[in-house]
């Protein structure tokens, strides 16, 4: 939620107008939040700073970001959260003489005390929001004497709360000061200029060596120099050094209209690389604490718990274990029943979801090991975490998750598989058969974007004019329909609904009318048959009904129902990933049909670093 940059640059070091590098990077984070934006530099002894609601593209041409230039600046792009989305309560903010300007990420949860005080002493608000109080406490202690460093740190000592500052000055016109707690925020080394901001894709184009920041570290940039500190005593950093291997490519849309179609594209490619480059020590290590288990639990929010859920089903089956997911959010009542004989399985894209971190704390307090399964490099849960296990789908912009989604799912697939061979659940026979058929998957998908985009996009002209619809499935087809209706709920604002298919008819198949759409989910023999008296009890309200299922089914279900997508025969254990790639292409292209935009959905972010 929200996004900030810093740069401190010589002259003539940035290929272009720092206005214009500062907004180019922004446009990168805007994925994190698109209420409003605004950028500051310093230039002479000037203070220059443009701000206001809307996005970045429109507010650059209004405030004309690329012509601002100076030695160094701050951008930020905002999810609201204290104050509404205005242009007053767009960042960055100023203390009272406009000499501090400040971008934030996060939440000061101290701040009407914090502001009730500094009103006291005479200052003047000009924002609704929190991160003003930061800029008014330096100018305070600024007054009182101190200089610019001591200054931010003392008003940092203040903050309650999360936090990732950039902070420029005229003052002190080259620094760009930082802090960090929680929010995630990392430097990019250049030459000739140093860069802070919350994420890498914001980096891509100017370098690929970052330092990740830690929790509680504060510090400042100049074009040559990068000083961190931790409670006031300079921490070496040059160890900590990062190559980041994505390109800048992957960070830009290739052709495509929206990330988010990229991203489904991208899929068999994020497959494979997830599928190569898994580190098999972390997984047999990872194995090895999971066999010795009393009791597995699995938190990820969003997209990344319904990943926990396909985790849970597969740990059980597979390997006999005892496994509970629950939403990251809810953690508070598993602090009860977890020990040190219990593991956590933390699933997070981003590594930086603030409710996912405080299931990992918290439950780590009880002696619980965790296992985080994560995409970005040295994030904050992977880094709090006893095992990391990283998935290579590269950037994911759209604030969809797609292609992270089935990265996740692989690499949970790829662990059960491991640990029901250790536990002698699965024979080596069936286990090489499996893996087999695992591998086959980044090509299955690649024929089934190939043969059902069309598809997906001749449905989404129906879609696209319903109100509410049902996505319904059995076993391991729950966490699909789950994960459909989210992805159209939150691109296209239909109000989507997943239900377990037998619980349908215990209240949801009250609101079925003529042309209601019901989406069944059909992967496992198992549950063809139980699933066919759902698709009946449908057909006999007149529900629109849309079935995936495998081809081997096709002929049964095409009588059955009004729309159906024809899918690859595969082991059920395997078929959530080729299953989803249908639902994420029907909630993009009636997204695209209702005239909104994938890439930003209203009231979203991308990364969520508040509770
Ligand atoms: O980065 P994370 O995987 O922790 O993010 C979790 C959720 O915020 C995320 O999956 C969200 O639900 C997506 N917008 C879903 O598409």
């Amino acid at each position: 939620m929200c996004g900030i940059i810093g740069i401190s640059a010589l002259p003539g070091s940035l290929p272009e107008p720092l206005g214009r590098v500062i907004r180019r990077c922004l446009e990168r984070l805007e994925y994190r939040g698109y209420d409003s934006a605004g950028i500051a530099v310093v230039n002479g002894e000037a203070l220059i700073v443009r701000k206001g609601k809307g996005k970045i593209s429109e507010l650059a041409v209004k405030l004309k970001f690329d012509l601002l230039d100076g030695v160094s600046g701050i951008g930020h792009t905002r999810w609201a959260t204290h104050g509404k989305p205005s242009d007053s309560n767009a960042h960055p903010h100023l203390d009272c003489l406009e000499k501090i300007a400040v971008v934030h990420n996060g939440i000061i949860s101290n701040y009407l005390e914090l502001k009730q005080r500094l009103e006291a002493q005479g200052h003047t608000f000009r924002s609704e929001t929190d991160t003003e109080v930061i800029a008014h406490l330096v100018e305070e202690y600024v007054r009182q004497g101190l200089d610019l460093l001591d200054a931010f740190r003392k008003a940092v000592c203040e903050l309650d709360g999360t936090y990732a500052i950039a902070m420029i000055s005229v003052l002190d016109p080259c620094k760009v000061y930082f802090a960090r707690k929680t929010s995630p925020l990392i430097v990019g080394l250049c030459s000739g200029f140093n860069i802070v901001a919350s994420d890498i894709p914001a980096l891509l184009e100017y370098t690929s060596s970052v330092i990740v920041l830690h929790d509680g570290e504060l510090g400042y940039i100049t074009p040559t120099e990068v000083y961190i500190e931790r409670d006031g005593v300079p921490v070496s950093w040059r160890d900590r050094v990062r190559t980041i291997t994505w390109s800048l490519e992957m960070a830009t849309k290739g052709g495509y209209p929206h990330f988010m179609l990229k991203e489904i594209h991208e899929q068999p490619l994020a497959l494979t690389n997830t599928l190569t480059g898994l580190d098999l020590d972390t997984v047999r290590s990872v194995c090895r604490l999971l066999d010795r288990t009393d009791r597995v639990f699995i938190t990820g929010a969003g997209t990344s718990y319904h990943a926990g859920l396909v985790g849970e089903y597969l740990l059980t089956e597979l390997c006999g274990l005892d496994a509970h997911t629950f939403i990251a959010s809810e953690y508070r009542k598993y602090m009860n029943i977890a020990d040190e004989n219990s593991v956590l399985i933390a699933i997070s894209q981003s590594g930086e979801t603030i409710d996912t971190l405080m299931a990992v704390r918290s439950l780590r307090k009880t002696g619980c090991k965790v296992i985080a399964i994560s995409n970005v490099i040295d994030s904050t849960i992977p880094r709090e975490s006893d095992h990391v296990v990283y998935t290579r789908a590269g950037p994911e912009i759209g604030v969809a998750a797609t292609k992270t989604f089935t990265t996740q799912i692989l690499t949970l697939t790829v662990i059960a598989l491991e640990l029901a061979r250790m536990r002698e659940r699965l024979s080596s026979t069936e286990y090489s058969k499996l893996l087999t058929s695992l591998k086959e998957i980044p090509r299955l998908v690649e024929q089934i974007l190939r043969i059902h985009e069309i598809k997906a996009k001749v449905l989404a002209r129906y879609i696209k004019d319903r109100q509410n619809m049902y996505y319904l499935g059995r076993g391991l087809g729950v966490p699909i329909a789950m994960e459909g209706a989210l992805k159209l709920k939150e691109i296209a604002y239909i109000h989507a609904e997943a239900y377990p298919a037998g619980e349908s008819k215990h209240g949801p198949i009250a609101l079925v009318e003529s042309g209601f759409p019901v989406v069944f989910v059909v992967l496992d023999d198992y549950y063809v048959d139980s699933t066919v008296s759902n698709i009946m009890e449908m057909r006999a309200r007149d529900a629109y009904v849309i079935t995936l299922c495998p081809v081997k089914y096709a002929q049964k279900l095409s009588r059955l129902s009004d729309f159906l997508f024809e899918l690859p025969n595969i082991d059920y254990r395997l078929a959530p990933i080729p299953y989803i790639i249908p639902l994420q292409l029907l909630a993009y292209y009636t997204s695209v049909m209702r005239g909104l935009d994938p890439d930003k959905p209203r009231n979203l972010a991308k990364t969520v670093t508040v509770e």
